[in-house]
């Protein structure tokens, strides 16, 4: 089979469906592949580099006239009608949104699928191409809000006087919301982020944001079964509204990303919240895709508002970092190929007996596939644990009988029985275990406050530094190498092999956790 991949031709659209190195890769696949002339090079991908990977670079037609189709937006009028009636067209369809764009397709009588119809599991990951760009669009804002911010992001004391760091705030930690505090962070910002998920708050925290939430009662508000955000309660919204209004008026610089798949954006931010904001202060709304989370986002523009806020509605960030954006979106399309091409002989096969094939398949050959059946996707939250204090909820006719309490002085007598015990055997215990047990007490309470008081995400590296302290096994065994007793030298030879093994191991996993952090 061949693949086809023409140029964009939707104004702003700069990336590109495949680069040099997916080229090749399809071609390992054992396809054909024609790239229309010049389709890279607004991405940085020439057509030499294409030639060179295999392509052959071809004339506007008969890179439409392939038998799969690689695109990024969707095709016009007169694109489709190039198309090969038993053609397959892969790209971003937003058949959620575009609704002409399914009976477009049936009556093309093609096959289609929509990369933004890949479900979030984790098997669809490589082909995941709404998270690359999402990715990619939260570095892109704070870098736009840079832009029109004209301040450090980051605090500065120099001859001239000292420069306080920026304050940011983001709205919505999925994968652009937590790209865009990486990137505001590094850049030396004082971040604070939100989301309507409490399980995101250890995510915000580990990249060293401070999570705020929306004071409320109610448990895993806005969290849907599938694990996404679904809307959420009048009640919610006026309590949301209150932080917004604090969060809003603090930060220079916001960024919102807040979104539920499906439906259009929540409007978070009001113009009362925007006025409230200091001159030269940024609003990027990414959101403005889907309407906008601000009040006053103009989609696709970017103005300043009469109090000095810029407000930023690019609807086009990923392809305002083409080359990048065509690599990850190149490389996502490849793997759904590969996918459909399980033998690797140049045959792509659409089996709906896959999960991820059949939610992206939006017609096949002609007949009409969409909506999908839903997919459990890998983002459903375990036990939620809300960020703010939850009443336990009031007893109700149907709940099951509480288990009785036991009774207090039970435990009084548990406690009182184990004391006589342990102070009458302790009257027997020569000194040396007295001190010794008093050390181990003191130990178990420092070492829980200090552990319990790193955050999580650093407990492996502290745990296995933490190995080395058997450096003072090692210590003891090696004066008992010379003992006269042969039992005491073996379990000493024993004692260094084992706990050498500990001290080093443990400086094995740390030094693999913190390359994980290295720049290359
Ligand atoms: P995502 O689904 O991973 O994250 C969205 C987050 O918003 C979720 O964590 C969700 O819990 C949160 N959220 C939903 N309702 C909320 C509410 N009422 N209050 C607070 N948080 C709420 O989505 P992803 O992939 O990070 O994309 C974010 C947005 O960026 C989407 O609207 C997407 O269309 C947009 N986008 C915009 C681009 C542009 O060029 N402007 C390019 C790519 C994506």
């Amino acid at each position: 089979m061949r693949v086809g991949v023409p140029c964009e031709t939707a104004f702003g659209e700069n990336r590109v469906a495949v680069t040099d190195k997916s080229v090749a890769q399809l071609r390992r696949l054992g396809y054909d592949v024609v790239v229309e002339q010049g389709a890279g090079l607004k991405a940085g991908f020439t057509d030499a580099a294409y030639q060179a990977a295999g392509a052959a670079t071809v004339a506007r037609a008969d890179a439409w006239g392939a038998d799969i189709v690689l695109r990024v937006g969707t095709p016009d009028t007169e694109e489709f009608a190039l198309l090969s009636p038993q053609a397959t067209l892969i790209g971003f369809l937003d058949p959620r949104f575009n609704t002409e764009i399914v009976a477009r397709c049936a009556a093309a009588g093609i096959t289609a699928l929509s990369m933004d119809m890949i479900p979030r599991t984790s098997r669809a990951q490589s082909m995941d191409a709404l998270s690359s760009m999402a990715n990619i669009s939260g570095y892109r804002a704070v870098v736009e809000a840079v832009h029109a911010f004209g301040r450090f992001l980051g605090g500065q004391v120099t001859a001239a006087g000292k420069v306080p760091p920026a304050n940011v705030f983001i709205v919505g930690t999925g994968v652009a919301g937590l790209a865009a505090i990486g990137v505001a962070g590094n850049l030396g910002a004082v971040v604070r982020a939100t989301d309507v998920r409490p399980e995101t708050a250890e995510q915000v925290e580990s990249m060293g944001a401070v999570f705020v939430a929306a004071a409320t009662t109610e448990r895993d508000q806005g969290v849907s079964a599938d694990g996404y955000a679904k809307e959420t309660s009048a009640d919610y919204n006026a309590r949301a509204a209150m932080l917004y209004a604090e969060q809003v008026k603090w930060a220079d610089i916001v960024v919102t990303t807040a979104a539920i798949p499906g439906k259009p954006s929540p409007k978070l931010i009001t113009a009362e919240m925007v006025a409230t904001m200091a001159p030269g202060s940024v609003i990027v709304d990414l959101a403005a895709t889907g309407g906008g989370n601000c009040e006053l986002t103009e989609p696709g523009v970017s103005y300043v508002t009469a109090n000095g806020v810029a407000i930023i509605g690019y609807t086009d960030m990923a392809s305002r970092l083409a080359g990048q954006s065509s690599q990850l979106y190149a490389r996502n399309v490849a793997n759904l190929v590969a996918l459909m091409t399980p033998h690797s002989d140049g045959q792509l096969q659409v089996d709906f007996d896959d999960d991820i094939i059949r939610t992206a398949t939006i017609t096949k050959a002609g007949e009409v596939t969409f909506p999908p059946p839903p997919v459990q996707v890998s983002v459903a939250p375990s036990a939620a644990v809300s960020p703010v204090p939850t009443p336990a909820p009031a007893p109700t006719p149907e709940s099951p009988p509480a288990k009785p309490p036991r009774p207090w002085l039970l435990d009084v007598a548990i406690v009182a029985v184990l004391s006589v015990g342990l102070t009458y055997l302790l009257s027997f215990a020569p000194a040396p275990v007295l001190g010794s047990l008093a050390v181990f007490a003191l130990a178990t309470v420092a070492g829980y406050y200090v552990v319990w008081n790193v955050t999580s995400a650093l407990h492996t590296p502290l745990m296995s530094l933490s190995n080395a302290i058997s450096g003072i096994i090692i210590v003891g065994a090696m004066t008992q190498l010379a003992s006269p007793s042969w039992p005491i030298r073996i379990l000493a030879v024993l004692a260094v092999v084992v706990a050498t093994v500990n001290v080093v191991g443990g400086f094995v996993v740390t030094n693999r956790m913190v390359s994980m952090f290295k720049r290359a």
